[in-house]
């Protein structure tokens, strides 16, 4: 778990430059008190679980990719097309990642500027790299010039599948309106990969891997995967308390979009840290405001009304 003196003192003096989560009533006397609270984002392509969140105010946004197209049901572009469609209609005003699928980066930037075309809501997801382990002969760097075409047409991205802080701060600097490490998917990877009984650190990969410099000790031990160390449990919470801290350092309004999650302890780990949206699945959220001793307290305070009889 991350300790106080990690957390960045500059968090919400950043969050007061970005645009309000819950945006002022024109009319209304109580103002809102959480202006400024993180968004809560849906990561789901499933309408009825959308409109669920929606109706009851837990959400401000939605993010998809291909995988949960799927899961929604889309068998092919029609369908997949219409859902896309349908969920941006019914967030609107608020934001919808909609993912490109294109690898070419003309097409990539006309796939792009297509689905920012289903609504002004639309923020189009891009993968950050990768792309020459799809193909060799793929630009490494297609993900960040294709974010920075977007960012040229005023389009709106979500720079994804990040899981260090440079990829983050490169796809910022490509112009990316979100961020979206992979908190879940790097501390899977770490609970099954890492080593306990090398030196702690977060690392996807072992000092081995690094050839040492001419005449330097040979180490071996886990090559430190974020740079502020800490057990191997807080791998995913420590990505994005190292990213939330770069982007407050040097004043960079790109959002921190803590993605991939796996359970409610993460999203309140997320919160700690500084996130400024958290996309989370409906699952998780339909669970929020729920805990056992919640339950244990409702129940007797039910119980214990019905010796006042009817009102
Ligand atoms: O928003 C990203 C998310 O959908 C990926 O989640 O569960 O496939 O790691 P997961």
């Amino acid at each position: 778990m991350l300790q106080p003196s990690e957390i960045h003192p500059g968090i919400g003096t950043r969050r007061g430059a970005m645009e309000p989560t819950h945006q002022p009533v024109k009319g209304k006397s109580l103002k809102h008190p959480a202006p400024l609270a993180p968004k809560i984002f849906a990561d789901t392509a499933k309408i009825e679980e959308i409109r669920t969140l929606r109706d009851g105010g837990i959400i401000t946004g939605v993010t998809t990719n291909p995988t949960l197209l799927k899961a929604a049901g889309a068998h092919d572009w029609d369908s997949a097309h219409q859902i896309m469609r349908d969920i941006v209609k019914l967030m609107a005003p608020h934001p919808v990642s909609l993912e490109i699928t294109e690898l070419d980066p003309v097409k990539m930037v006309e796939q792009g500027k297509r689905l920012a075309g289903f609504g002004p809501n639309v923020v189009v997801k891009v993968a950050t790299g990768g792309y020459q382990a799809v193909d060799k002969a793929l630009d490494p760097f297609t993900g960040l010039h294709v974010i920075h075409e977007l960012w040229k047409a005023d389009i709106r991205t979500n720079a994804t599948l990040i899981f260090n802080c440079t990829q983050a701060l490169w796809a910022a600097n490509a112009g990316a309106t979100y961020v979206s490490p992979f908190l879940g998917r790097l501390a899977d990877y770490m609970y099954k990969n890492d080593t306990p009984e090398r030196a702690p650190g977060n690392s996807l990969f072992f000092m081995e891997d690094h050839k040492a410099p001419a005449g330097g000790p040979e180490r071996v031990g886990n090559t430190p995967y974020v740079a502020l160390h800490g057990p191997r449990m807080d791998a995913g919470v420590r990505l994005i308390n190292e990213i939330v801290t770069v982007f407050c350092n040097y004043n960079i309004h790109t959002e921190v979009l803590a993605a991939s999650l796996r359970n409610a302890v993460q999203l309140s780990e997320c919160l700690v840290a500084g996130a400024d949206i958290i996309t989370v699945p409906a699952a998780i959220l339909m669970g929020v405001a729920d805990h056992t001793l919640t339950s244990e307290g409702m129940t007797s305070f039910v119980k214990d009304t019905q010796v006042f009889g009817h009102q």
